[in-house]
């Protein structure tokens, strides 16, 4: 009769069961003179029975058993009375012989019958996984091609002739674009800018041009945020020319979370040379910034340094000249709100970036908030992030980045991320290195931008535009940026 200690050695077998293990089975008498079979299998992965099994994989393997058993039990019950007839040396012992070796041979071929029904079974599972991943990789591939087409600006059927011309005409349905973003909200009347007259001839050109704008780069897109990484810049859009030297370099801003009395299309504008820049310009809007009349004139009570103003939440942010002092100047009152150091930042040209101009210490906002890109002794001139409380200017948190700050040209922050500029001169040059705070890595990278006039001393970003805002030898100009994530 064949014992339970031997079946459970089957399921060692069946186990250990990956590679062609050599199997054996033998024959003999016990003690008590029965026949007994007996199975040995060498194992790969196991030297012993496991002590202790369990899981699906197992109580499957455990059902298969029992039905082994069953079937042996059957067989070995007729071979019980044959082995003892065989014993007591009766007639008819061929036959038992003939007998026991038709049930090995059962036994053998219900063995291979269970493998054979798992090595099916391990060939579904793995087809099973494979259909799944497909699945995966297409949904991930709709999930894409949805983002994709969201972010495709809609042609719109040009309206009625007799339609009312209006400025949410030219607004594509599926979000912001270029022309939507310049054009104030709420601005009806016409547009003075020569290239942006939209009578029925030139409505045609410029629904053109709002389709061609976005570049339509694969990429993810954070649900909510809107937030990513940098993937595109788009072509340098001019505003406006300086009339005077002392804007060859310069700051302009407009607050993306605007305050009254003045409204979220008003910019800001400083001409920083010269060694008491204190004049701030206020323009209703980017057309009447083309066209060079100030609505509003503030005299600032401390000397601004260099370009790396900010403007957010109703206040200016600025470096005091010659100083590590950051100031906070409230727009409605015409006041200092809040001042504080910058704890050991270098300032008046001890950590530039690379086209000096005492651009030590750079303010940005993006969708997390304030913001000051600089160094100090301490970091050996890398660049420092510190993340500021817009109300109070305390450094809530710093990151320190392996990058030498006057080896940039410029830096901006975008979602958290920092992001620089490898030549203010070069027509073509490129983003070539971002760090992110949330994950205090740093990598290389490579976007286009351009310097269209060869002299660009002041770049920052606005989120709620997303564009980049720079300042380009005399010339202020806007770029598109796309963000998104780019395919691994
Ligand atoms: C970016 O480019 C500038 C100018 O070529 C170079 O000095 C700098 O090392 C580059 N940065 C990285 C991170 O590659």
């Amino acid at each position: 009769m064949l014992s339970v200690a031997t079946l459970l050695c089957v399921s060692c077998l069946l186990l250990g069961a990956r590679g062609q293990d050599r199997t054996a089975m033998w024959r003999g008498n016990d003690r008590s003179g029965r026949c007994q079979y007996t199975f040995t299998v060498n194992s790969p992965t196991e030297a012993s029975c496991p002590t202790q099994a369990g899981g699906p994989e197992m109580d499957a393997l455990k059902s298969r058993l029992s039905l082994l058993e069953v079937m042996v039990t059957r067989l070995a019950g007729g071979e019980a009375s044959g082995a003892v007839g065989t014993a007591a040396g009766g007639p008819g012992a061929g036959v038992v012989q003939q007998q026991q070796q038709q049930q090995q041979q059962k036994l053998q071929e219900a063995y291979s019958q269970a493998m054979g029904e798992k090595a099916q079974l391990r060939r579904e599972k793995d087809n099973l996984d494979r259909q799944v991943q497909d699945l995966q990789r297409r949904l991930e591939e709709s999930r894409q091609e949805a983002e994709r087409l969201r972010s495709q600006p809609c042609v719109q059927t040009p309206p009625a002739a007799s339609a009312p011309q209006q400025d949410s005409g030219l607004r594509p349905a599926g979000g912001p674009s270029v022309l939507s973003r310049l054009v104030p909200s709420g601005q009806t009347g016409s547009l003075r800018d020569p290239s942006w007259h939209y009578g029925s001839p030139g409505y045609q050109e410029l629904k053109a041009e709002v389709t061609e704008v976005p570049v339509p780069t694969p990429a993810y897109i954070e649900v909510g945020t809107g937030c990513g990484e940098l993937v595109a810049i788009g072509e340098p859009v001019t505003h406006r020319k300086a009339d005077t030297i002392a804007g060859k370099y310069g700051v302009w801003m407009q607050d993306p979370e605007a305050v009254a009395p003045y409204g979220a299309g008003v910019v800001w504008r400083i001409d920083t040379v010269g060694s008491e820049v204190r004049q701030l310009f206020g323009y209703e809007d980017t057309d009447q910034l083309a066209r060079g009349y100030p609505t509003k004139v503030l005299l600032l009570p401390e000397a601004v340094e260099s370009t790396g103003a900010t403007m957010y939440r109703g206040s200016l942010y600025y470096q005091r000249r010659r100083s590590r002092t950051l100031l906070r100047y409230d727009l409605s009152s015409e006041s200092i709100a809040a001042r504080r150091d910058l704890p050991h930042a270098g300032f008046h040209g001890q950590f530039p970036y690379s086209w000096g101009g005492y651009t030590d210490i750079d303010l940005a906002v993006d969708e997390q908030g304030l913001w000051a890109i600089y160094s100090t002794n301490k970091a050996k001139g890398a660049i420092v992030i510190a993340k500021l409380d817009p109300h109070s200017l305390e450094v809530l948190k710093t990151w320190e980045t392996n990058i030498r700050k006057v080896t940039a040209a410029n830096a901006f922050m975008i979602c958290g991320r920092l992001y620089t500029v490898a030549s203010y001169t070069a027509a073509e040059t490129t983003i070539n290195y971002t760090f992110d705070t949330a994950t205090s890595q740093g990598k290389a990278l490579s976007v286009p931008l351009k310097n269209k006039y060869r002299y660009n001393s002041m770049i920052d970003y606005n989120p709620v535009q997303r564009k980049l805002f720079a300042w380009d030898n005399y010339h202020i100009v806007s770029y598109d940026v796309r963000l998104g994530r780019q395919r691994a």
